[in-house]
């Protein structure tokens, strides 16, 4: 086995790549914590890489507290780093707000978990959408050509028709409504991609579907990189063409979505299966009965985080971080784990 490089800068669907982002949250420290020396920090992001392409979804998979959000955060530019490096389109960016941020968040957008708090509750579809579209130039010059931009961003994510929704307040929707406008609202930027952070999570089940799969056809007809942030690792096989895993901060395992949730190779990834449910297979018992707490991402262990609760952890577990290993089954499906290692294992 072969160890697996980070995603290769220059490929020419690559939208957005992050290579080697990393981000510690310092604490501050109380009474007796002052005193001693060093800045202790929450390790909530450590070394991540990962490739957005166009027309294509990307998801990243992951427990609560795993640094999901705070991957999208950085990516967005919402965040400053604490290293590693953002490209888009192969160039290496790093916005602090400003005309620069303006200028890289009108490429990369961002769709909340709770479209009802994104929404402010005292301005109506018009304002929100008319308001994206005049910050991000797209309002055209006329009020006739920016009343169809507005229809023309109401129909892309179907709510039609668009003269039943404009003078609505965001109370006036439904759940999947709102989350629409929400989208409208990112389209209105006219961007190449979009980071949706859980942004079904909140929805009836029943509606959710229909989300995802308005995701997917803006995806396809507009050839947007889009980054779909989830707890559920099943949706992910449905909605998305690559999955990454993270787990405490770090990236585990990623290779194209079927063969990640079919044949995952992770002991993390195992577990996160083993214990969604998932209609087409059979249930199977978690390898560590279920049990386990994520570690602490303040004082993280040593080596594989997952080492304290891996039934399989070896001594080098323990000791060194493992590097992404090619798994070997399906091109670019790898995972960092020492039992990918030839060497380690004696394969
Ligand atoms: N602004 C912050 N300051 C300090 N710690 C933070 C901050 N934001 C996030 N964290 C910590 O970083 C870690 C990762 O958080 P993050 O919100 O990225 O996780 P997540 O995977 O999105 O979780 P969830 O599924 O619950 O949304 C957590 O331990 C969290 O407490
Ligand atoms: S590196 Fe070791 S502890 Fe980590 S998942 Fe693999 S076998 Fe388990
Ligand atoms: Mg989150």
């Amino acid at each position: 086995m072969t160890e697996h490089s980070a995603p290769a800068s220059g490929t020419t669907d690559v939208v957005l790549e992050a290579d080697g982002l990393t981000k510690h949250f310092p604490l501050r420290g109380r009474g007796r914590e002052l005193l001693t020396r060093g800045t202790r920090a929450v390790h909530a992001v450590d070394d991540v890489s990962l490739a957005l392409r166009e027309g294509r979804v990307t998801a990243l998979v992951g427990e609560s507290g795993s640094g999901k959000s705070t991957v999208a955060r950085l990516l967005a530019q919402l965040y400053p780093r604490t290293s590693g490096e953002i490209r888009l389109r192969g160039e290496a960016t790093s916005v602090k707000g400003g005309r620069a941020f303006r200028g890289y968040s009108k490429r990369v957008q961002m769709i909340f978990q709770d479209p009802f708090a994104s929404l402010n509750p005292v301005h109506t579809v018009r304002y929100h959408l008319t308001r994206a579209l005049k910050i991000h130039g797209n309002a055209g010059t006329t009020a006739r050509e920016q009343e169809a931009a507005l229809a023309d961003l109401l129909t892309r994510v179907q709510l039609t028709p668009p003269e039943r929704y404009v003078d609505k307040f965001p109370h006036e929707l439904s759940g999947g409504q709102r989350q629409r406008v929400a989208i409208a609202r990112a389209l209105g930027a006219d961007p190449e991609v979009l980071l949706a952070d859980e942004p079904v999570s909140m929805l009836d089940v029943s509606i959710r579907l229909g989300v995802l799969n308005l995701l997917r056809d803006l995806k396809e007809r507009l050839h947007l990189a889009i980054l779909y942030i989830t707890h559920d690792i099943a949706s992910a096989r449905y909605f998305a063409d690559e999955t990454c895993v993270m787990y405490a901060g770090r990236v585990v395992e990623g290779g194209d979505s079927e063969t990640v949730t079919q044949n995952p190779a992770h002991p993390y990834t195992q577990l996160l299966i083993d214990s969604a449910p998932d209609p087409d297979r059979p249930a199977v018992e978690s390898k560590d009965g279920g049990s386990g707490e994520p570690p602490s991402l303040i004082d993280p262990p040593s080596g594989c985080r997952f080492n304290p609760r891996c039934p399989f952890a070896m001594d080098v577990c323990r000791e060194k971080v493992p590097p992404r290993f090619d798994v070997g089954d399906q091109p670019g499906h790898f995972a960092a784990c020492w039992l990918f290692d030839a060497e380690v294992s004696g394969r």
